[in-house]
């Protein structure tokens, strides 16, 4: 059976003061549910609880442990520290392939949000079908603007079809292009973004690592020397230190290939800040979400995030979010720039 591995590791923060260092977006309380758990709930229905791997640096084992009790012990990978996703993949992929190194698995961040869940599993069923030929699947979304946050996908030549679902040869992957060439992307038309979801075997994304990030590999390979050995834990810890950052995108899938990818309409979000939350939910007639508890007097345009009851009265365009400790009040138009709250907060401590 296919596996699927979650990773559960990052640290955005653009979505403060609900996403915090502490609270990562994933585990954050936007909704009753956490991101983290959405995306396990997803994905369960296609492989099983039992086939659900979650990789994490040692701290956000007890929230992943609280947030979802079924997980399995063993299906648990621990990080002895973030190295971005290239290592946290590389490692789970010599964990798995010890099991089976012909096993497909899909690659899911856990920090996204997926509207149509069946089409989600749709899809990852024929990426599976395609791993099997030793592929490097990717799951394509259309742009609609020229997000430069985003790998651009350049894809051409059908390869596969299944009940009305394609899959192109990808010609080029450019990670997080600079604005005037991720516009001309977009104006191409013959670009998606990478949603970030990967489908291969253990053993062909090894194959990729071994090829085009030789560092990595080495480093794999004393792990793999001591997995299951009373020195593993410190093995790992010192080969983890001694490794870049760097992520799978600029490690191998611009280099690669082998990848194919599968232009997918999943009403997907990266939810990469407030006002692309905002866009996400229900609004009034005035485009004022009607989220939480807010009474818009005369206003506009004002996305609320409050357990309490906020007034407004003649405003325009406002994001307002309460936390336990803070209330945090910006135009809409700024969303962009949480990160400059961080650094003045970093600042005053
Ligand atoms: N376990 C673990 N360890 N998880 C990590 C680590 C790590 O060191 N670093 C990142 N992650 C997790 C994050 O929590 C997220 O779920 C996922 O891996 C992707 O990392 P991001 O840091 O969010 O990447 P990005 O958004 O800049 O770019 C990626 O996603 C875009 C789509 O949202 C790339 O794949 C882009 O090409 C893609 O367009
Ligand atoms: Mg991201």
């Amino acid at each position: 059976m296919p596996k699927a591995l979650i990773m559960a590791g990052g640290k955005g923060e653009r979505l403060w003061p609900l996403s915090r260092k502490s609270r990562p977006k994933q585990f954050a309380r936007f909704f009753e549910k956490t991101f983290f758990q959405l995306t396990v709930e997803r994905i369960a229905p296609l492989v099983g609880m039992e086939n659900i791997c979650v990789v994490t640096p040692e701290e956000y084992i007890p929230e992943i442990r609280r947030e979802v009790p079924h997980l399995l012990e063993k299906n648990i990978f621990v990080e002895p520290m973030g190295k971005n996703t290239a290592p946290c993949i590389g490692l789970s992929a010599l964990y798995l392939a010890k099991e089976n190194p012909e096993e497909v698995m899909v690659v899911l961040p856990a920090d996204h949000l997926i509207e149509k869940e069946e089409e989600f599993r749709r899809v990852v069923q024929f990426a599976f079908e395609l791993a099997e030929e030793d592929r490097l699947v990717t799951l394509g979304i259309k742009p609609s603007h020229p997000h430069t946050g985003y790998g651009y996908i350049h894809f051409d030549g059908e390869y596969r079809t299944k009940d009305g679902l394609k899959a192109y040869k990808v010609l080029e992957f450019t990670e997080k292009p600079d604005l005037e060439t991720a516009r001309r992307f977009v104006a191409e038309g013959t670009y998606l973004w990478n949603s970030g979801m990967f489908v291969w075997k253990s053993r062909v994304i090894l194959d990729e690592i071994k090829q085009y990030m030789p560092d990595l590999w080495q480093g794999l390979q004393e792990i793999a020397r001591y997995l299951g050995t009373a020195k593993e834990e410190n093995v790992k810890r010192e080969v983890f230190s001694g490794l870049k950052s760097v992520s799978i995108d600029y490690g191998v899938m611009e280099k690669t290939q082998r990848a194919v990818v599968i232009p997918a309409d999943l009403g997907w979000s990266d939810v990469g800040s407030w006002a692309a939350l905002a866009e996400l939910l229900e609004k009034d007639e005035n485009g004022n979400l009607t989220f939480s508890k807010h009474l818009p007097i005369d206003s506009r345009g004002c996305a609320v995030f409050s357990k309490k009851p906020v007034v407004t009265l003649g405003t325009c365009d406002l994001v307002i979010v309460e936390d336990e400790d803070v209330i945090f009040v910006m135009p809409r138009e700024k969303h962009q720039e949480v990160r400059k709250v961080l650094e003045k907060l970093e600042e005053s401590e």
